[in-house]
């Protein structure tokens, strides 16, 4: 059997987020064994990972988080000493028609997570539980200033409550128990693989198909965007030289109206099918506003810039033109998820709006 340095479960590898990083880590880290659990719901695809399943540090197992005795045997087979943990429910229009199914995973599957981690492992080794967030439970801002990490907790979707609830979890397995943590806060990600429910990737795809873009409200809300990779950079330092129970903020400055984001899009996507310029102005259809939607994410990430050094490598303007790319070039991959129950829940999302 191969000794490996690290045995590093990453939970929910097989989504958007996660299959970024496990890709990272097992590329990167010969000497880590990368243990990918899913459960492989509706938001995860083992084809994120085709190029990396066969490598010798790299095993995926399906498995719920929620399952407190598969978690037992996975930790035991693959004597796991870290854990990086992504596997949620992630989509807020989601969380806002089943509100108890972000409480199962995100809450309960933490808890359970946390749970076999403190009961498995000797809380005097240097093991890490690293939960990772979003600046969703920091709420909503007006038209200035921006989150740190001392900006109070205020979500108000179901999805952002489920979330700071399970940051407050693992805060408090290590005031109580002496768990090793680290937690990150991270704006909005977008790149390539990111499940077609999502802003970026749903407009890329309408405008291809000539559908109507729907833009929820006045189309001035704003998001701080930030490229994947970027992001999986940002938890590989923090994961490594981030200090103990402490919190960072991660994000790129690349503040956007959802509208100006729209139209950077069509110029993109219309300009590469060799369509006229404009030509799909005429789709952005104004639609019903998300409940409770927040209208403003900014992120400041000076303690990650200035402690751990990390500063994003792509601007959104590269970063948006890759991804619309790579999805104009990868048509199979989202015409392989728009299938029966994407069509279910985008007719029962999108009809009456
Ligand atoms: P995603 O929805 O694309 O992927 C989630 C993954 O978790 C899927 O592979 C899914 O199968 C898996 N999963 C869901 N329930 C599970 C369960 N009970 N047991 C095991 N696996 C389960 O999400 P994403 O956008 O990649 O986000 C990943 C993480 O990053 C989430 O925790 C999210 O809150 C956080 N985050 C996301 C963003 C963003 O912009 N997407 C920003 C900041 C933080
Ligand atoms: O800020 C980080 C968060 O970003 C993550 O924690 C979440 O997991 C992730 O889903 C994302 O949440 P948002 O709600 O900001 O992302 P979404 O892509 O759903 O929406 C982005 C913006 O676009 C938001 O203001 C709502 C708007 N929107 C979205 C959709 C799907 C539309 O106007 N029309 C749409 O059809």
């Amino acid at each position: 059997m191969i000794h490996f340095d690290k045995n590093i479960l990453v939970t929910g590898g097989a989504g958007f987020i996660g299959s970024h990083l496990v890709r990272l880590l097992v590329n990167k880290y010969p000497n880590y064994n990368i243990v990918n659990l899913d459960k492989l719901t509706y938001a995860g695809n083992l084809d994120n990972l085709k190029d990396v399943e066969q490598a010798d540090n790299y095993t995926f197992v399906k498995a719920d988080i929620c399952n407190e005795k598969e978690l037992e045997s996975i930790f035991d087979q693959f004597k796991i000493d870290n854990v990086i943990h992504l596997a949620a429910e992630s989509h807020v229009d989601r969380s806002i028609s089943n509100p108890l199914e972000f409480v199962t995973t995100n809450v309960i599957g933490t808890v359970n997570l946390l749970n076999v981690a403190k009961s498995k492992w000797d809380l005097t080794s240097d093991n890490i539980f690293y939960h990772v967030s979003t600046d969703e439970v920091y709420g909503s801002l007006g038209e200035t200033g921006l989150f740190t990490e001392t900006t109070s907790y205020d979500p108000r979707s179901p999805y952002s409550a489920s979330k700071a609830s399970s940051d407050h979890f693992v805060r408090a397995y290590h005031e109580t128990y002496g768990l090793k943590i680290k937690i990150s806060n991270c704006s909005n990600n977008y790149g390539s693989h990111q499940f077609p429910e999502k802003l970026i990737p749903l407009i890329i795809n309408n405008i291809v198909e000539n559908n109507p873009l729907p833009i929820y409200g006045k189309g001035d809300n704003i998001r701080d965007w930030l490229h994947v990779i970027d992001h999986a950079e940002a938890i590989d330092l923090i994961f490594h030289e981030g200090k103990i129970g402490e919190t960072f903020n991660i994000g790129g400055h690349n503040e956007k109206q959802n509208i100006e984001l729209v139209h950077l899009l069509i110029k993109l996507v219309d300009q590469k099918l060799g369509r006229e310029e404009g030509a799909s102005l005429g789709l952005i259809t104004y639609v019903k506003d998300r409940a409770g939607h927040d209208q403003r994410y900014a992120i400041d990430a000076e303690k990650l810039q200035n402690i751990l050094g990390w500063t994003p490598k792509y601007t959104v303007e590269k970063g948006i033109e890759e991804t619309v790319n790579w999805f104009l070039s990868n048509k199979d991959w989202i015409d392989n998820i728009i299938s029966g129950d994407y069509l279910n829940y985008y007719k029962g999302q999108y009809a009456k709006r």
